[in-house]
């Protein structure tokens, strides 16, 4: 069942959205930064506005060459409280597309430079999974401090939300891509999101843009479960297991 704060947090962002549309000065700055996205502008202000919002710093994985990075580089700048903003980027090129780039890592750094948030971004070179990443994004991270988690890369969220929950505060804003998609990135992460969500795990609170999903992170699973045995002996005893989030 939805709770009415949900409804009033799903209510409440819309209406953001809209007011957003109407500081034209930022609007047309977010509206740049769509140029370099694949994401919809909708999504990337809801990016801004999470970044400017969260308390905490900012894990991205797939910046492609930047809309969503400048989009949370915009937010952390104006919220006046510098964060980290972590974006993890395996790199490579993109033929045959109308965002067709010979080096994705190379355009990445020049768009954000052009914006002035090269220096503001952690740019880590490499894929999500690999060793060398996490272990870096384990260095420049605390458990339980990250605020805004925005996955755009694959189609296994679930990898990498189980690789760095541990770093997720508890609500921290989740941006999901491809909840919807035309690709076959689309099945995978829609069954992924929706058994985060009916395992208590994610909170939903929209879909944007193309199919982006828009959430929060509620923690990891409770499970509890007791086991009951009677003896010969007509004696009691109990086993419990219980996987209890942090
Ligand atoms: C859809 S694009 C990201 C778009 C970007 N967020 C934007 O605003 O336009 C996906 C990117 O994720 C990268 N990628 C895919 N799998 C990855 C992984 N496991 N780790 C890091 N990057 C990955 C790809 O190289 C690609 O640049």
């Amino acid at each position: 069942m939805t709770a009415p704060s949900q409804i009033d947090d799903c209510l409440e962002l819309m209406q953001k959205l809209i007011e957003y549309r109407y500081q034209k000065a930022l609007h047309h700055q977010l509206m740049k930064a769509a140029d370099h996205s694949m994401l919809g502008i909708d999504v990337l202000v809801l990016i801004y506005h999470f970044a400017r919002i969260a308390d905490g710093d900012i894990l991205e994985i797939g910046s492609f060459v930047g809309g969503s990075t400048i989009a949370a580089g915009l937010g952390v700048r104006d919220s006046g409280r510098p964060r980290k903003i972590i974006s993890i980027e395996v790199g490579g090129r993109l033929d045959d597309h109308r965002m067709a780039t010979k080096d994705i890592c190379k355009d990445l750094k020049r768009n954000l430079s052009r914006v002035g948030l090269l220096e503001a971004v952690a740019l880590i070179n490499g894929s999500s999974f690999d060793e060398r990443t996490i272990a870096s994004v384990r260095e420049l991270t605390s458990p339980g401090q990250t605020g805004l988690f925005i996955f755009d890369a694959d189609a296994n969220v679930r990898r990498d939300i189980d690789c760095y929950s541990d770093r997720f505060a508890k609500g921290c804003w989740i941006v999901i891509d491809d909840y919807f998609s035309a690709t076959e990135k689309g099945g995978p992460t829609r069954i992924q999101v929706d058994e985060l969500v009916t395992a208590g795990r994610l909170e939903p609170l929209g879909f944007y843009g193309w199919g982006t999903w828009i959430g929060r992170w509620l923690g990891a699973a409770m499970i509890f479960f007791g086991v009951q045995t009677t003896g010969a002996e007509s004696f009691m005893s109990w086993a419990w297991a219980a996987i209890v989030d942090i």
